[in-house]
């Protein structure tokens, strides 16, 4: 039996639990996870007998070669989505369908409420992803692809990096590099923050140029055509004032603290507390204001959440970012960002770009 079939039966036994008949899949991600196919406008129609893939006659050939021995059900030219589900729907004579309400648009719901007036609808959330959270030996052997491509890239842009070059210039070079790599895409948009720029934690790459600051926050991932990795280093291209070695230092200190208590067992908010603890005795608890980490896989956030609320227990094949920072408005940031893999007795850290400050400087 196929991964993607073991990965249906089990969400099909969860259905059993929660009293839905069938659940309508339409996050891509989740229909990857549970099929294999890779393409877009395809959802998966899961019931507990049996599965169908609704589609369009785009996909036929892909989805017979990415998922062979999957019920089909193509739609031809003029009929909707909606209509070809409400189509396998009444086929089957269901009378509840689970839905994904965490991404499903309250559009689609209306239409297929309107299409189906005797189902009954019934809003379900994070089903697949709780699967999704403990990876498999093929799922952790691609995201250790993912991390091998980003790291080569970033050697690379360390190797070449020049005071002139802007910001943007400098993301689109590691994006580039990484695609050399390997990797199909950029994991995400990817960040590279220079001086005062580094106090935004998502800053978008400008065409500041790099040689009037020093240093730099980094923060990049590869898409290895699947899975993602998601690092961030602070390099240091000019003069190391105190205040940023105290502030490296604690951050550091944090991330090392928080991947510490990263154990089968350990509960994800024990672990952003562990890292928060320090950054709050240090002083600079209020400039730390996301969460640790989050599970990385197909998507670059997934769950579990490693943060204040989140009662989770850590289980081996979780795959989570352990990323303090600590931002300061008109000075800069900080953040330190790993993947790490939860183990049956521990955990391993799957990046391993150095880290130290002495290390970090260029
Ligand atoms: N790169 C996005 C994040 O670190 O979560
Ligand atoms: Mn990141
Ligand atoms: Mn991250």
């Amino acid at each position: 039996m196929d991964r993607q079939h073991t990965r249906r039966d089990k969400l099909r036994r969860m259905l059993k639990k929660v009293g839905a008949e069938a659940l309508l899949v339409t996050k891509a991600t989740n229909v990857t996870y549970l099929t294999g196919f890779t393409g877009e406008d395809s959802y998966l129609l899961l019931r507990g007998d049996g599965e169908v893939m609704l589609s369009d006659s785009r996909y036929t050939t892909q989805l017979g070669q990415q998922c062979p021995g999957l019920d089909l059900h193509i739609r031809t030219g003029g009929v909707t989505m909606v209509e070809s589900l409400a189509k396998a729907v009444k086929s089957v004579g269901l009378g509840r369908l689970g839905v994904e309400a965490d991404s499903m648009t309250i559009s689609l719901r209306d239409k297929i409420a309107e299409k189906l007036p005797k189902v009954e609808i019934v809003p379900s959330c994070g089903m697949v992803e709780q699967l999704r959270q403990v990876k498999d030996r093929e799922e952790i052997a691609r995201l250790r692809r993912a991390v091998r491509q980003a790291e080569r890239a970033f050697g690379v842009l360390k190797a070449t990096l020049l005071p002139e070059k802007t910001e943007k210039q400098l993301a689109d070079e590691l994006e580039h590099q990484m695609r050399l790599f390997g990797s199909r895409n950029r994991g995400f948009q990817s960040v590279v923050a220079a001086g005062d720029h580094a106090a935004l934690p998502h800053a978008v790459p400008s065409d500041r140029v790099i040689g009037q600051c020093d240093f730099i926050l980094i923060d990049w991932g590869a898409d290895e055509g699947l899975y993602r990795s998601d690092l961030t280093r602070v390099v240091v291209t000019g003069r190391i004032s105190a205040k940023f070695e105290r502030i490296y230092k604690v951050v550091l200190d944090a991330q090392s603290r928080a991947i510490a208590a990263i154990r089968p067992g350990a509960v994800c908010r024990d672990v952003d507390r562990a890292a928060r603890r320090v950054i709050a005795k240090a002083g600079f608890g209020r400039y730390f204001g996301h969460g640790l980490g989050h599970g990385i896989g197909l998507d670059v956030h997934e769950a579990p959440r490693l943060a204040e609320k989140v009662q989770t227990v850590l289980k081996p094949g979780m795959v989570v970012t352990v990323e303090p920072g600590i931002y300061l408005p008109g000075w800069g940031g900080v953040r330190i960002e790993d993947d790490v893999l939860v183990t049956r007795d521990g955990h391993e850290v799957l990046t391993g770009v150095p880290k130290n400050l002495e290390e970090v400087i260029i």
